[in-house]
């Protein structure tokens, strides 16, 4: 089946955050939102036929979850990553943030140092902080134009002891897709240094060009033995609304730990939509996965074009994976508080700031460009001439 993706879906009833929350978030509401990491895309026609049939049912009781639910998520892993996965070591958790924020609370204790690699998505600082845990930054570098992992200064942070890392693999906001090398390199350190790997593998079907994604746990068995991965079909197949994701544990013994919390919280169970279109989606949507990467990547080109032609002020990454573009907008001499004004009072564009990645991401923007480009084009009309406007 061919997909449309320049369709423009009306989301107005849509009780989306990304539209009814802009009033609130940047207090104004006619702004074009490229802010929160969902697509204004629908999503992959079996996996609407499957919640369609369900909701035809009429009935809506509780769960039970098939063992093909997890069997058809490691075929996906295993067909599009070539990582062999025990479907008896995942775990349906109702999100990766809450998954991240259950295993800090219960494989570290309060005051354990847990690393993070800003500019990276901001709720790991949150779920580090609000977990009394102290929060340990090891910045990534820039070198020959491209974010890097700097690994001698993650070293020195692991000899002055550390119990976690949050791994954030394809990287959220700065796009990159870590080499194995990289990964290999960084996963050496946590081993030498007894510090357990989180890895955030929720942007992993999100790959662009060349460009190859490799499951950390998938490495080697010690990395595997050392590294609990949290993943889901939500970025990927656009479902964050449906709130299913799944942890790979590396044992029995730690996935029946990760069990017994979501027990004693009684959140184990699927709801009864997210349990057809995750099993639909895995088994069913791989074509339009890659059609709409393919629309992406060309959004991605779009965007460069643009800005490289009418806005040399404002430079654009191209990103290897997410569908998250990073945008230097320094060029401009703005402060991050003009910046933000600048975007919402001038440009009308509600975009995620550069600053809530890390400190190191001040006179940046992410612009989210899983949208038609019919959108893009509108939203780089208003950022073109609010530049020109500045200045001149
Ligand atoms: C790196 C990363 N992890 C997790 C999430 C959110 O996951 P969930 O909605 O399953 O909590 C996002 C969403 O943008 C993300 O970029």
């Amino acid at each position: 089946m061919q997909y449309n993706f320049d369709t423009v879906v009306d989301r107005s009833n849509n009780f989306a955050a990304k539209y009814d929350e802009v009033g609130r978030k940047f207090g104004r509401d006619d702004l074009i939102p490229l802010w929160v990491a969902d697509m204004d895309f629908k999503t992959a026609e079996p996996v609407i036929e499957a919640i369609r049939q369900r909701a035809e049912q009429g009935i809506f009781g509780y769960t039970s979850r098939p063992e093909s639910y997890f069997e058809v998520a490691g075929q996906w892993l295993k067909k599009r990553h070539g990582w062999d996965v025990d479907p008896g070591l995942m775990i349906h958790s109702p999100g990766v943030v809450p998954s991240l924020s259950m295993l800090i609370r219960y494989f570290t204790d309060p005051g354990d140092k847990i690393i993070i690699q800003p500019p990276v998505y901001y709720p790991f600082f949150d779920v580090v902080r609000s977990n009394d845990r102290v929060l340990v930054e090891n910045p990534l570098k820039v070198a020959d134009g491209q974010y890097v992992m700097d690994y001698e200064h993650l070293e020195e942070l692991a000899r002055q002891g550390a119990s976690m890392l949050l791994l954030c693999s394809p990287h959220n906001p700065v796009g990159r897709v870590w080499h194995k090398e990289e990964l290999v390199r960084l996963g050496n350190i946590c081993l030498r240094y007894g510090i357990r790997v989180i890895a955030d593998e929720i942007h992993s079907d999100l790959i662009y060009s060349r460009h190859k994604h490799t499951p950390f746990a998938g490495i080697a068995e010690d990395f595997r033995r050392n590294t609990i991965t949290c993943l889901a079909p939500s970025k990927t197949f656009n479902l964050a609304g449906l709130q299913a994701s799944i942890a790979i544990f590396p044992d029995k013994k730690s996935r029946a730990r990760f069990d017994k919390v979501l027990g004693d919280l009684d959140i184990r169970r699927n709801n009864c939509f997210s349990l057809v279109a995750v099993e639909a989606a895995y088994r069913y949507g791989e074509e339009w996965l890659e059609q709409v990467n393919r629309y992406i990547a060309a959004n991605f080109a779009y965007i460069q074009h643009y800005c490289r032609k009418y806005i040399p002020e404002i430079r654009p990454n191209y990103p290897e994976g997410t569908y998250l573009v990073w945008v230097d907008c320094r060029g401009l001499g703005l402060d991050k508080n003009q910046l933000h004004d600048f975007m919402i009072n001038k440009a009308r564009l509600a975009l995620d700031d550069g600053y809530w990645f890390g400190d190191n991401a001040n006179g940046y923007m992410r612009i989210n460009a899983a949208c038609p480009r019919s959108i893009l084009a509108a939203a780089l009309e208003q950022l073109r001439q609010a530049v020109e406007e500045h200045i001149r």
